[in-house]
Parts: C-alpha cells; sequence; structure tokens
C-alpha cells in the first residue's frame, strides 16, 4: 500500500478546523474514562497537602458529598485510601483488620448513601496502617515478609468487602497474592466483589506527594524489593499473565505517563481491562508548571489523560477526575481544543 506524496496529498487538509479534527480523532476522553482517588481523615474539616494544591484529605461526610458528585458527573467509580492516625499504627499495621476503621466506617456510608449508583474501590497493602509505611510485614531486618503479608492481606480485603467495597485493589506487589485473595473472599461468598489487581506497579519517585498526603512519608528505606525496576518491560508482561492466571478482573499500570509503552504491551497482549494511574507525583508536576505560570494546566492535563487513553487504558485514576468531568460536561472547548 502507498501513502501517495506532496502535493497531490496533504495531510493539513484534514486539520482545518475543529469539525474535521473531530470528524477523525481516533481517542475521546469521556466522564467514563475518569476514577477519583479521595483521601479520607478523622477530621471534620477538609485539610490541604502541601505537595498537592489543589487536593484535599475529607471528611467522611464530605466524601459522600464529592462523591455523589463525581457521580452525576458521570465518573463510575472512586477509589478510597485513608490518613490513619499515628496512634493507631503498629509493626503489622493490625487497623487495617479492624472492621470498624476509618475506610470501612467510609465505604459504609458511601454504600448507605449512594447504594449502587457508584463504584468503591479500596486499596488492599498495609503501608497507611504501618509505622514504618511499608505495604506489608518486615522479617527480621529490612525485608517486607511476602507470604505473612499476604495472609494479612486475604483478612484486609474481607474485611473490605464485607463493608461493601465493590472493588478490592491490591496495591502491594506481593507474590501470589491475588490468587490468595480470590480464594479467600469466594471462601466467605464474596464472589461478586472484584479485584483490580496492580499488576505491573513500579518502584517509582513520583508516589512522593502519595506518601505525604496519607502520612508515610517516612518510609524507612525504600520499596525496591516489592516493587518493580523502572529498567523492565517483559517482566510486567509475567507480572500482569499471573495475575490474571490468579483471577484478576482488571489489572493496573503504575505510574502512567512515564509508562505508556507497558500499557500498550499490555493491552496488545492480553485481553484484560488495562487500568492507568496517574500518580500523585504526575498531578503535582502539571499543578506546579502551572502554578508557575509555565504550562496551561486544563491543556496539559487533558493531554496527559488522552495519551494515557491512546496508549490502550480502559480508565484512569486521576485526582483531576472530578474537574477533568466538568470540564467534558460543560464542553468547554475553547479552554481544550482537542477534547471533543
Ligand atoms: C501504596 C500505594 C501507593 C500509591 C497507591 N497505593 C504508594 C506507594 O506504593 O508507596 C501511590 C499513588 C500515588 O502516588 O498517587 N500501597
Amino acid at each position: 500500500m502507498t501513502y501517495g506524496k506532496y502535493p497531490q496529498v496533504r495531510l493539513r487538509r484534514a486539520r482545518q478546523s475543529v469539525w474535521a479534527r473531530r470528524m477523525v480523532a481516533e481517542t475521546e476522553l469521556t466522564t467514563a474514562d475518569l476514577i477519583q482517588p479521595f483521601f479520607v481523615h478523622e477530621k471534620k474539616e477538609a485539610s490541604d497537602i502541601r505537595s498537592m494544591p489543589g487536593i484535599k484529605r475529607y471528611s467522611i461526610a464530605q466524601i459522600v458529598l464529592m462523591a455523589s458528585r463525581c457521580r452525576d458527573l458521570g465518573i463510575p467509580a472512586i477509589a478510597l485510601f485513608p490518613v490513619v492516625p499515628a496512634n493507631l499504627k503498629d509493626e503489622e499495621g493490625s487497623e487495617a483488620l479492624n472492621s470498624n476503621n476509618l475506610i470501612c466506617r467510609t465505604i459504609r456510608a458511601l454504600k448507605k448513601n449512594l447504594g449502587d449508583t457508584i463504584g468503591v474501590i479500596a486499596d488492599v497493602a498495609l503501608d497507611p496502617y504501618t509505622t514504618h509505611g511499608h505495604d506489608g510485614v518486615i522479617n527480621g531486618g529490612d525485608k517486607v515478609h511476602n507470604d505473612k503479608t499476604v495472609d494479612i492481606l486475604c483478612k484486609q480485603a474481607l474485611v473490605l468487602a464485607e463493608a461493601g467495597a465493590d472493588i478490592v485493589a491490591p496495591s502491594d506487589m506481593m507474590d501470589g497474592r491475588v490468587g490468595a485473595i480470590r480464594k479467600a473472599l469466594d471462601a466467605a461468598r464474596h464472589s461478586d466483589t472484584q479485584i483490580l489487581s496492580y499488576a505491573a506497579k513500579y518502584a517509582s519517585s513520583f508516589y512522593g506527594p502519595f506518601r505525604e498526603a496519607v502520612g508515610a512519608a517516612n518510609l524507612k528505606g525504600d520499596k525496591q524489593g516489592y516493587q518493580m525496576d523502572p529498567r523492565n518491560t517483559d517482566e510486567a508482561i509475567r507480572e500482569v499473565a499471573l495475575d490474571i492466571e490468579e483471577g484478576a478482573d482488571m489489572v493496573m499500570v503504575k505510574p502512567g505517563l512515564p509508562y505508556l509503552d507497558i500499557i500498550r504491551r499490555v493491552r496488545d497482549e492480553f485481553k484484560i481491562h488495562v487500568l492507568a494511574y496517574q500518580v500523585s507525583g504526575e498531578y503535582a508536576m502539571i499543578r506546579a508548571a502551572a502554578d508557575a505560570g509555565y504550562l496551561d494546566y486544563h491543556q496539559s492535563m487533558m493531554e496527559s489523560l488522552i495519551a494515557l487513553k491512546r496508549a490502550g487504558a480502559n480508565a484512569i485514576f486521576t485526582y483531576a477526575a472530578l474537574e477533568t468531568a466538568e470540564l467534558i460536561r460543560a464542553k468547554r472547548v475553547e479552554e481544550c481544543s482537542f477534547s471533543g
């Protein structure tokens, strides 16, 4: 097949007006693509997060209000992360198994008020609950013990499912946890609870602002003993393959923009729903550059989200979900000329 030659061929002809560009656009971002993560804390008032201007920690009551706003805008699901008071943290993260902990109370409040009109995704990992900030229990030195951690994660997933979580999302990167969690859920008659596996989660410096947000910034060491090495791609394919076999309903690639190649490879190799996480550091970079007057916030945010979709993501976790959904709904094309 030949694509012809200039001057018979002029690709700019199809780019001349808004309608012409819309007519042939391959990728469209809709509100159904956006998942809003929320930080919930025990306080009544919302509090700012220094490294994520515009994002706040909310009370349970505020989360319910914000979630109903998300739902009304067409956002299909929200993801919850708890800010656990320091006095409830310990070496084993035992507060994670308390069926009346902050996150379980939040899930129950959401389900009571909003029913099945919006999906609730609950994180399965111990880092908000441990004094050392790791996603599991530490054995002897500074290594996270895989199998002991998996046992605890199964219990945590059960507690979350029991509280009403629609999707449990193991973000810890322990080996074998998806299969173990699936088994535990099924045995407790939670076979309808979905598992979103953070299958290809990289040991990334872009998680910094998140750790500040949940109060886990005092992490001892790093997470390279369980999260993936940024230099690797084939390993991500093995991780995803294993998680599919173990019963994952969806897989996550994380972070987002620095890992577009991984999203594309996973999309091409497997027939499974692929999610991308535009993480805290990605949000912070765009926000900070925009606040400094170096970038247009909405344009660069929209361009990043479209890039994640174009790479093959079925849905995107983004701190900008709500405001982006508002933008899409208002069809403010003058602000985001390529948004449709
Ligand atoms: C921890 C978890 C992290 C994020 C989601 N779940 C941080 C980490 O692995 O240290 C990061 C999300 C973000 O940066 O927005 N289980």
